[in-house]
């Protein structure tokens, strides 16, 4: 019971890797209020957890009025805010010269530009209450470049140093900041991917653990960091990958050598 007594907003919260973590932050004494645009996933978690103790906003979180007052409401109902998870996230297609701008501005908004406005309303209530900790969920795009993610890898790459300096310019204020990032999970997000001909097994083979990860192996990293066990960690971008970005690239030579 690591949250008893917390309370936690969870953006992007209604599937995925979000959705998991607000099962496991609730399963360990925490309220928490679940902030997305899917109205129907968000109820329904909302309503399978304990009544009263997880609450749903609707809300776009590239819409910043509405993220910030989604931040201050979730303040309000429940008398705190001790844990900001920025996890909403999108992702794109398209290299540069075919990249719709509408969709690059959107995946900048949603990915990068919602940590931004939510942090902006969440900072002064934990700097108010003596502090608190905010998890950004980046990616394993952010580390290094992919074919074709041109927005995404952009945005990313923003949060990880973002999350750098939020760790810095709030530490002697109680803040701790973090970020995640996950290499290949299995979530809606990558599930149409996943499904593309032959796709799976390339991106297998460049995961040393072969397999992908799970929305609830993910959810306990970002316990972790929202936990007092990490009372001493601001700053890191924990890679929860299956040691996707740990190697060179090299291939497994002891494969091609004959016996
Ligand atoms: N699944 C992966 O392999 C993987 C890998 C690295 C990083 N990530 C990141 O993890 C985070 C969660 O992704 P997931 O895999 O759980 O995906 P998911 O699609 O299961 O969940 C994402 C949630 O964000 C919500 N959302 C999207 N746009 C929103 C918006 N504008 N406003 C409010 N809510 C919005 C969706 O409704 C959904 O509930 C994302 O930031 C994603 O980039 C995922």
């Amino acid at each position: 019971m690591r949250f008893q007594d917390k309370v936690a907003v969870v953006t992007g919260g209604a599937s995925g890797i979000g959705a998991a973590t607000v099962r496991l932050f609730a399963a360990e004494g925490a309220k928490v209020v679940v902030v997305d645009m899917n109205e129907g996933l968000g109820h329904a978690l909302t309503d399978e957890l304990d009544e009263g103790r997880t609450h749903f906003i609707r809300c776009d979180v590239s819409d910043r009025v509405a993220l910030e007052a989604a931040v201050k409401d979730s303040h309000d109902r429940y008398g705190r805010l001790d844990i900001l998870f920025n996890n909403a996230g999108i992702g794109c297609f398209g290299k540069t010269p075919d990249l719709d701008p509408e969709v690059w501005e959107k995946v900048i908004a949603v990915d990068l530009s919602s940590v931004f406005y939510a942090c902006r309303a969440a900072i002064p209530l934990m700097r108010a209450a003596g502090g608190g900790v905010i998890v950004n969920t980046a990616s394993i795009s952010g580390l290094a470049g992919d074919y074709g993610f041109t927005a995404y890898n952009a945005a990313k790459g923003a949060v990880i140093n973002y999350t750098r300096a939020l760790a810095i310019d709030h530490a002697r204020e109680g803040i701790r900041v973090n970020a995640l990032c996950p290499g290949l999970i299995d979530t809606p997000l990558t599930a149409v991917a996943k499904q593309m001909s032959g796709v799976l097994d390339v991106w297998l083979e460049g995961i040393p653990m072969g397999r992908a990860g799970t929305p609830e192996e993910m959810a306990k990293v970002v316990a972790f960091l929202a936990s007092d066990d990490a009372s001493y960690v601001t700053g890191a971008i924990m890679i929860a990958d299956g040691g996707a970005t740990a190697g060179t690239g090299q291939p497994d030579l002891a494969k091609f050598l004959k016996p």
